[in-house]
Parts: C-alpha cells; sequence; structure tokens
C-alpha cells in the first residue's frame, strides 16, 4: 500500500490516509488501497472496530484529487462516481465492522463524504468540514448531497452545498454531524477509547445492528422488517448464548464472535 498504513493495536485497526503533501486528497489509486484494506480488515475476524484518519495536523481529506479528473469528459465524471461509490463510500457504509472517522483537519469535498460513509463521526477542534463542489463547477459524486441531508437536515445541506463554506468542529456538533470534539492531541485516543468499548460487545449483533439502521436509508427496503429479520436471526448466534447467559449468571460476556 503506497497511500495509506494500516496499523492494529488489539481488535481495533487504523487506517491512516497518507498523502500529506496533498493534503490525503482521493486518487484513484488511494481509493482502490481503501477498498482493499477496509475489505480484509473487515474479513479478519480479530478486527472488532476500524478507525479511519488522516495524516499529518492539517488535514483529514482534501477532497478528490482534482488533478486527476479536471480534463474528464461526461461519461468519465459520471464513472467516476459510480467506481468510487462502489468501491469505496456504499461500501464503508454497508461494512460490518463499525469504521468509526477521527475528523483531524479538513474534511472537505470527499474528504467529508468519506467521513459521512463511516459509522459515526469523532472531530479534532481545529477541523474543518464542507462540501466545496460546486466552486470548481460540479456537484458532490461520492453521496455528499444525500449523507449529509441525512445527517444535518435538507436546509442546513443545501446551505453548505450552496455557499460551499466550511463549518468549524463546534457547529458540526451542534448540527450532528460528529458526535464529539476533542483537541487534535487527544483525537486518536479518544476514537480508540470508543472502538474499545464496542470491541468488548457482540460483534455479531453489531453487523446485524448496522445493517438495520442503514436500511432505514435504503431505498424500497422496510427497516422494520430488516430489523424484525435481523433481531430473530441474532437468537441462533453463539454470542446471543453466551450474553444471556453470561448476564444470568452474573458475569461478563466473552463473545465468540459467532
Ligand atoms: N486535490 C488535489 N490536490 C489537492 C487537493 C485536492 N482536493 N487539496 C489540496 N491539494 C494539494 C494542493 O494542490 C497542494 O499541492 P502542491 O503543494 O503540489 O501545490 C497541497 O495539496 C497543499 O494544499 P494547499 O492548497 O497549498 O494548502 P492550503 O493550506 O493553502 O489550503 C485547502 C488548504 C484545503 C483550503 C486547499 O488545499 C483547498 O481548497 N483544497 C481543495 C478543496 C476542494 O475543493 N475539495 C473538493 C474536491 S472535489
Amino acid at each position: 500500500m503506497e497511500n495509506i498504513l494500516i496499523e492494529k493495536q488489539d481488535a481495533i485497526a487504523i487506517v491512516t490516509i497518507n498523502r500529506p503533501t496533498k493534503l490525503n486528497a482521493l486518487n484513484k489509486a488511494t481509493i482502490q488501497e481503501l477498498h482493499d484494506g477496509f475489505k480484509s480488515l473487515n474479513e479478519d475476524q480479530s478486527v472488532k472496530a476500524i478507525i479511519v484518519t488522516g495524516s499529518g495536523e492539517k488535514a483529514f481529506v482534501a477532497g478528490a484529487d482534482i488533478s486527476e479528473f479536471a480534463h474528464f469528459s461526461v461519461e468519465e465524471g459520471g464513472k467516476l462516481a459510480a467506481q468510487g461509490q462502489e468501491l469505496l463510500f456504499d461500501f464503508v457504509q454497508n461494512l460490518s465492522t463499525p469504521v468509526i472517522a477521527a475528523v483531524n483537519g479538513f474534511a472537505l469535498g470527499g474528504g467529508l463524504e468519506l467521513a459521512m460513509s463511516c459509522h459515526f463521526r469523532v472531530a479534532s477542534d481545529n477541523a474543518k468540514m464542507g462540501l466545496p463542489e460546486v466552486t470548481l463547477g460540479v456537484i458532490p459524486g461520492y453521496g455528499g448531497t444525500q449523507r449529509l441531508a441525512q445527517l444535518v437536515g435538507k436546509g442546513r445541506a443545501m446551505e453548505m452545498i450552496m455557499t460551499a463554506g466550511m463549518i468549524d468542529a463546534e457547529t458540526a456538533k451542534n448540527f450532528g454531524l460528529v458526535n464529539h470534539v476533542v483537541s487534535q492531541a487527544e483525537l486518536l485516543d479518544f476514537a480508540k477509547g470508543i472502538a474499545s468499548k464496542i470491541t468488548k460487545n457482540s460483534s455479531v449483533a453489531i453487523a446485524k445492528a448496522i445493517q438495520a439502521v442503514n436500511a432505514n436509508y435504503t431505498d424500497g427496503v422496510n427497516g422494520y422488517q430488516v430489523e424484525i429479520e435481523n433481531f430473530g436471526a441474532c437468537f441462533g448466534t453463539e454470542d446471543f448464548k453466551e450474553g444471556t447467559t453470561a448476564f444470568l449468571e452474573k458475569r461478563k460476556a466473552e463473545f465468540p464472535g459467532k
């Protein structure tokens, strides 16, 4: 991997986008590496939570790499968005392993879209977020028009997209775009603290919960029905047996993750 770093600490994996001289902009190669990295971490039974962050102190990700698409045709533009959504943004959203974005600086365009694809977000107090695509004569293409409106509401999303303005971390927290704001020095440990709580719970149940929550945002899918099916399926898992038995035996559960 040339553009990302993956580090494992117990059951937590940290994915760092590592193109600091380009403010971690997402070029084609980085998107493919992120896909491959997330896929292999998702298949690794020992990994129970993933944190994604940016290298350096300035940026999480400053967007899709503008130098790569500046000369694209209509067809190439459409393909860029479709492939990116499939390989990375939808892929991360639907990963069964929880993914937390640790937004450590600029999260602009594709960077904010990546953070929004993650299951939730924490930010450092210097972080700045926005979708500046209309300043380039284009619109967000990696799910930004959909996920921003889902997370902050239609009116705020419309204003952010139309003005192309950046919001600071506190505003993002007030908008519900990020869950917590801490200093940059504390950010990774803070994210690891949340990830560590997640790793103690049933990974099978968490995967089913992610699927059920996401179902509400999928056209033509009845989220309540998915919840009923996934709820029922949990009763057939070893994690369920262990969780309920441990409770009744007044001890901490040791989930097998099956
Ligand atoms: N695509 C490609 N390269 C990018 C980039 C992007 N989205 N964002 C930053 N870079 C590159 C710059 O071109 C520069 O490269 P260089 O040193 O080879 O010239 C390097 O990263 C540092 O960026 P720079 O603009 O010099 O930093 P800054 O502190 O002056 O400004 C930003 C920071 C984030 C405000 C500015 O980089 C910016 O506006 N980036 C584009 C944001 C954007 O429109 N994203 C949406 C893309 S769809």
